[in-house]
């Protein structure tokens, strides 16, 4: 690597890749809750996701690359931790509470692949490829948000009324 213009080739290599995991992944998830919101908000980013993919397609049209050549290694692992959530014991609203733990960390990871991308893309002056990066930074942004409402409102609620006594004494 000896370009910035290099940097970012590999940068977006890189969340390409970790968005065709996750269109792998969301599903899975999603079979597993047992919060409608939860549910639905994950396959509302599923679809988000898919066009993401499509966004990046043309990123990497208008910078002249390609988007395959990479393998995201930190989103295999996230995506491992998120499957350790989703074999452990059956669907409940506990498991929900691990869904999005494992699904903010992977808004998060997402949050700084993207920041770091579309502030580069946008000093080097490329401004189309810097508006569409931050196009899909403000969906992971929202998702996180969405995903930290829901936990808030209803599923560490649930969570806690379904962690018998204790759990439920500590509701407030
Ligand atoms: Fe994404
Ligand atoms: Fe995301």
């Amino acid at each position: 690597m000896n370009t910035m213009d290099e940097l970012l080739e590999d940068m977006i290599q890189d969340l390409y890749n970790a968005e065709k995991q996750l269109t792998k992944a969301l599903p899975k998830m999603a079979k597993k809750c047992t919060n409608d919101d939860l549910k639905k908000a994950l396959e509302t980013h599923l679809k988000e996701t898919e066009g993401q993919v499509e966004k990046l397609e043309q990123v990497c049209k208008d910078l002249g690359i390609k988007p395959t050549g990479k393998v995201c290694k930190a989103m295999q692992g996230l995506i491992e931790e998120g499957e350790e959530v989703l074999s452990d014991g059956k669907p409940s609203p506990i498991m929900d509470a691990g869904i999005i733990g494992a699904a903010q960390k992977v808004e998060h990871y997402e949050i700084a692949g993207y920041g770091t991308a579309r502030t580069i893309a946008d000093q080097l002056g490329h401004m189309k490829a810097a508006k569409n990066l931050e196009q899909i930074l403000e969906q992971e942004k929202a998702a996180d948000a969405k995903l930290n409402d829901i936990a808030m409102k209803s599923v560490n609620r649930e969570a806690m009324q379904a962690s018998g006594p204790a759990g439920r004494a500590s509701l407030k």
